[in-house]
């Protein structure tokens, strides 16, 4: 095994998205290119000129909040999905609460949830005066195990929020069928999984609402913060346009609370234009997931994801699985801290970055057991696959733009490291 490097020309990642431009050197003192999780700015390279020149336009307008370039980008991301509207907001986490608020959910409803999922998924069904129940995922991936999902529905439940995690997506077709036969409703997170398909439909078409998030690393990624509803009934459409917007259907005329939520022209544009490439970069990731699967399937205490039979995933992000020691001893002695639990994907973790490569834990604690979520009791043990998988993940790096070479250095890394630690 090669000496883990610990000279590096840089320290730590910047907080946010900015990713670029690190740089490591190897054993023998050589600088190689560190690898990012993700690059946004080889994407704005490749479609640079298109975006300056639009985002120049919108300037030039005047027109800088709605206005046609807000509904152009709707009505082609309606379109896109394969709903009759899409309402364009402020973020993800907006598209999931406005949804919520547009079905009235709030104090004494119950939201089922899947507690492995981006904070938000939760945070948001609270944030009405609702409560949300967490259920446990499957053990053979990250999504919400639907078996359970049918355990946790009580007469004060009445809607639960399938999350596509990872660019996954969940079998919509029974989740449908149970939400439907307890006259329940569905609002996709589709945060993560911008274009991914269940049986031929896309997620965002199959529920009451689809929630996307647009922020900047997500497969379809803006320039600042973004997201939209996907809905096509309506009624509820147009009660998304005015809670939006302070409740006002009226300019000044308000007929209930609502929030300031607005997705801005010059987003929309930048939107318009990455629209026009998403299926190319998601069969990129498709590519590059398959690769590493590849890689990565002879390795020893590695577990990588599974696909879902009957999807077509988008891969957000390519999580894996390092599976703790069964004997620390193996752990040729030093580095390695042994059985203690989630100790050896940290190590890992730890020892990718120091050969210059970026990996991330997408979700180190589960919601459930979030400190802001003490009041509502939940106790270690309570959903313990979500638990098990908080202390397993590891993302690799994952963009269209990654190349075979960084995923090679990333396979010969994780195969060198393998030998330190023995699957259980
Ligand atoms: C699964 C999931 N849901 C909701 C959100 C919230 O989206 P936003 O950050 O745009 O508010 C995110 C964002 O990371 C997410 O990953």
């Amino acid at each position: 095994m090669s000496q883990p490097i610990t000279a590096l020309s840089w320290s730590s990642l910047a907080e946010g998205t900015g990713f670029a431009s690190l740089e490591s050197i190897d054993c023998r003192g050589k600088p190689v290119s560190a690898i990012p999780p993700l690059d946004l700015t080889s994407q704005y390279r490749e479609i640079g000129a298109e975006i300056d020149a639009a985002v120049l336009q919108v300037l030039g307008s005047g027109q800088y909040i709605g206005g046609k370039a807000v509904q152009t980008f709707e009505q082609s991301f309606a379109d896109y999905i394969g709903t009759s509207e899409a309402i364009g907001c402020n973020s993800g986490t907006d598209a999931l609460y406005l949804a919520l608020r547009a079905l009235d959910i709030g104090a004494g409803d119950e939201v089922i949830v899947p507690s492995f999922s981006f904070f938000a998924t939760a945070e948001v069904v609270s944030m009405t005066g609702a409560t949300p129940v967490f259920v446990d995922i499957d053990a053979s991936g990250f999504l919400l195990n639907l078996d359970q999902v049918e355990a946790a529905i009580a007469p004060q439940t009445k809607a639960i929020i399938p999350v596509h995690l990872f660019g996954q997506p969940v079998d919509m077709q029974r989740l449908m069928a149970i939400a439907r036969s307890h006259s329940l409703y569905v609002i996709e997170d589709c945060a993560q999984a911008t274009g991914a398909e269940w049986a031929g439909k896309k997620v965002g078409s199959w529920g009451d609402f689809g929630c996307f998030s647009f922020f900047p690393t997500k497969n379809l990624g803006a320039c600042g913060d973004g997201g939209a509803i996907t809905t096509s009934h309506p009624e509820w459409a147009s009660r998304l346009r005015y809670l939006r917007e302070h409740g006002m259907p009226v300019r000044y005329y308000h007929e209930e609370l609502g929030v300031n939520s607005r997705l801005d022209a010059l987003q929309a544009t930048i939107l318009s234009i990455k629209l026009r490439h998403l299926d190319r970069w998601n069969q990129k990731r498709g590519a590059i997931a398959q690769q590493y699967a590849q890689l990565l399937t002879s390795i020893p205490g590695l577990v990588a994801p599974e696909l879902p039979v009957g999807g077509v995933g988008v891969w957000n992000q390519y999580t894996i699985r390092v599976k703790p020691c069964s004997d620390p001893q193996r752990c040729l002695g030093q580095t390695c801290p042994g059985m203690e639990l989630g100790a050896c994907r940290d190590w890992v973790k730890a020892q990718l970055q120091a050969q210059g490569i970026s990996s991330m834990i997408y979700y180190p604690v589960p919601i459930h057991l979030q400190k802001a979520y003490q009041s509502l009791d939940y106790q270690v043990g309570d959903l313990p696959l979500t638990e098990q998988a908080s202390q397993e993940v590891l993302s690799l790096p994952m963009f269209p733009e990654l190349s075979a070479e960084q995923q090679g250095r990333i396979a010969q890394a994780l195969a060198e490291l393998s030998q330190a630690f023995q699957a259980a």
